[in-house]
């Protein structure tokens, strides 16, 4: 089971509207989703999106008993354009939700080698039916590129040392498992101290660059704002900074009145650009409650806005 993140918060931030039009794009276990379901009337419209097929297949059965209009896509949300399209809803959105990261049900299918907590096949696809797994990259990028992948996505401050250990282990076998790999961080930190599991940062650097996920946020980001109309709200939970700050300068930057290039002394543009009101002026976290409840949200961050025009 996936317990869902900053639930109340998500949904009293979308406002949710009984015959609005409403996307959940990470519909995971469903949790999001059923929330918003319940508001709505059978005139209201919920378009759930996942990339993992068996969470959408799952989150299908678990909305059957709601009489909204329903909608269910198997799709990376960075096509949300598309599928706003293909719904003929585009500009006429009320709220649009995305929890990002993977699902406990991901997590704790080690087969799926999301968790170091347990041996599975090197894999991190979100989408099966996609090209680049885990083990591509550990096993074919070089050096340089896996001390970049660290680095820049997983913050690690041993990216280079644990990169140069991979490149050596590989020389002697393919490195095929969540543990075998896990293990090599694990060496790579020996008596250091950390205070998380020295696999952590560099699982979730992998897991960002097998599915593309900054690449993904920023496209979807800029996409979902112009669906939205006057009003329409935009929820996103992120999990690291990193997620976190890209949401938080799109916002930013949304919702500027003054769009002139900060080397210019005088403003040019009519200073009336605000696409966006940021309802969040402060991140907001998960209250000491949830995280006690539930460890796994301890690090979300919730942004809101709300289209301007
Ligand atoms: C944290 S879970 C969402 C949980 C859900 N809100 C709930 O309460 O049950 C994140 C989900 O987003 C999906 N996901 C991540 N990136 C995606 C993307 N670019 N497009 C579509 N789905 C994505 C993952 O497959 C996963 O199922």
């Amino acid at each position: 089971m996936h317990t869902p993140v900053l639930l109340r918060e998500s949904i009293e931030f979308l406002k949710v509207n009984p015959e609005g039009v409403y996307f959940d794009c990470t519909a995971g276990g469903g949790g999001h989703s059923e929330e918003i379901a319940k508001r709505l009337s059978p005139e209201g419209t919920l378009v759930c999106l996942d990339m993992d097929r068996e969470a959408i297949e799952r989150v299908e059965e678990r909305l059957m008993p709601f009489k909204c209009r329903k909608y269910f896509f198997h799709r990376n949300f960075k096509d949300i354009d598309l599928i706003a399209s293909e719904l003929e809803v585009r500009g006429r959105v009320d709220g649009i939700i995305a929890d990002l990261g993977t699902s406990m049900f991901q997590l704790k299918d080690f087969g799926r080698g999301f968790s170091f907590m347990g041996d599975g096949k090197l894999d991190m696809r979100m989408d099966e039916d996609a090209d680049l797994t885990a083990k591509d990259v550990v096993n074919r990028y070089s050096e340089k590129e896996l001390a970049f992948v660290f680095k820049e996505y997983g913050e690690e401050k041993l990216a280079k040392k644990i990169a140069r250990m991979i490149v050596e282990q590989r020389k002697l076998n393919t490195i095929e498992t969540t543990l075998e790999l896990s293990e090599i961080a694990v060496k790579a930190y020996g008596s250091r101290r950390s205070k998380i599991h020295p696999a952590t940062r560099i699982f979730q650097a992998i897991r960002i660059e097998v599915n593309g996920e900054l690449e993904n946020l920023k496209i979807f980001l800029e996409k979902s704002i112009s669906l939205l109309k006057k009003g329409g709200r935009m929820v996103v939970i992120s999990f690291h900074s990193l997620e976190d700050r890209i949401v938080k300068n799109f916002f930013r930057d949304k919702a500027k009145n003054c769009i002139c290039p900060e080397s210019q002394m005088r403003c040019t543009c009519g200073g009336n650009n605000a696409v966006v009101r940021v309802l969040t002026k402060k991140v907001v976290r998960p209250a000491q409650e949830e995280v006690e409840n539930n460890p796994a949200s301890r690090s979300a961050r919730l942004r809101a806005c709300e289209k301007a025009v």
